[in-house]
């Protein structure tokens, strides 16, 4: 028995905010943005928070599956930025939509975090503990980031996608193959930096949680990682990357697709973009992406789709999903 895709949704901060309007608060230019990026636009949070999105994204989310939040048994939300340390924003959501019979807990995992999600939604419905998992990737990265860092700041954005899993109805849909791997060794070239010990026994001058990363070593891991794992997991389901319609890729750069595309000897057609209008979302990138797609109506029965993150932690995961 496989897992299927059975409902999407997403939910965006309605601020949306230009490079233009970048370039008048700091020493950058859309230029420079969108030539090494491709991100001309990004939202950022005023009021929404990431429970409140990761909340609006599943109620669409149930919607398009035709679910109801009594009938959810499991939600697992993937996120660096939730809201509080506890509750977990699984849990806030649990609250905000009256899933009142699940069971919640978040993940972090950065922005692979919707594939490691995924994979732990897949064994608990495999192995019949639950039946209908709602899985969010969200998050309100602007509260941490260093605005007097152009070099990151410019990159992400705020926003949460979902997507409603369940058992599928026959073997030809569904979670085809799936593949996470993790290397710590690496972890501080993309860190959200200061949690340090501080108790009567060791004082420690705490300063603001902020993302740090070096921007090139995560490039030089991005385009060998993901292209492997791509082919990993297409080798596992039996398939070429000619079976596969689109390639629904985390979006932190179009440099990144970019090259992936070419390793892969796939056109870039097949590779559809959000971080044009979204930034770099870490975890809600690939659900809301994924979302953008469905309900384009891009997606029919049987279409063979790859979705894949990577980033903090390191971490990274692929995904072959048959619609
Ligand atoms: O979810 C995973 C997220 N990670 C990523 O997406 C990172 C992947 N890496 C990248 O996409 C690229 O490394 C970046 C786009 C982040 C940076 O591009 P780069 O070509 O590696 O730039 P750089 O950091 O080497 O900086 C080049 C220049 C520097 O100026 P100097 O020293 O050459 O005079 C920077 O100070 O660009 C300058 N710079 C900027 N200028 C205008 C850095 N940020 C900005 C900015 N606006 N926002």
């Amino acid at each position: 028995m496989k897992t299927r895709i059975a409902g999407t949704g997403h939910f965006l901060p309605k601020n949306v905010v230009t490079n233009d309007d970048l370039s008048k608060i700091m020493d950058t230019s859309d230029e420079w943005i969108s030539s090494r990026t491709g991100i001309r636009e990004r939202r950022l949070a005023t009021e929404e928070t990431t429970a409140s999105m990761s909340a609006e994204a599943a109620k669409l989310a149930l919607a398009d599956a035709g679910v109801s939040a009594q009938d959810i048994d499991l939600i697992i939300v993937a996120t660096v930025s939730a809201d509080h340390m506890t509750p977990s924003t699984a849990c806030e959501v649990q609250a905000a939509i009256g899933a009142d019979h699940a069971v919640a807990f978040d993940v972090n995992a950065a922005c692979s975090g919707f594939l490691f999600a995924l994979q732990i939604a897949d064994m608990y419905i495999k192995q019949g503990v639950y039946k209908n998992a709602l899985i969010i990737g969200a998050e309100t990265l602007s509260k941490i980031m260093d605005w007097n860092d152009r070099s990151t700041c410019v990159l992400f954005g705020d926003g949460a996608g979902a997507a409603v899993v369940c058992p599928a109805q026959d073997d030809n849909q569904g979670l085809a193959s799936i593949t996470l791997g993790s290397d710590g060794a690496k972890g501080m070239v993309l860190a959200g930096i200061n949690r340090s010990n501080n108790n009567p026994y060791v004082k420690t001058d705490i300063g603001p949680h902020y993302i740090h990363m070096d921007g090139q070593e995560v490039y030089k891991f991005a385009v060998t990682t993901v292209p492997a794992s791509i082919e990993k997991v297409l080798d596992e389901a039996g398939l070429t990357s000619e079976d596969i319609k689109y390639f629904v890729l985390h979006q932190a750069n179009i440099r990144i697709l970019q090259s992936v595309s070419k390793r892969l000897k796939v056109s870039m057609d097949k590779f559809p973009i959000s971080l044009d209008h979204c930034g770099n979302m870490s975890a809600a990138s690939v659900p809301v992406l994924l979302d953008e797609v469905n309900r384009k109506g891009m997606l029919e029965k049987g279409d063979k789709i790859v979705l894949a993150g990577f980033g903090g932690g390191l971490t990274w995961g692929a995904c072959v999903v048959e619609w």
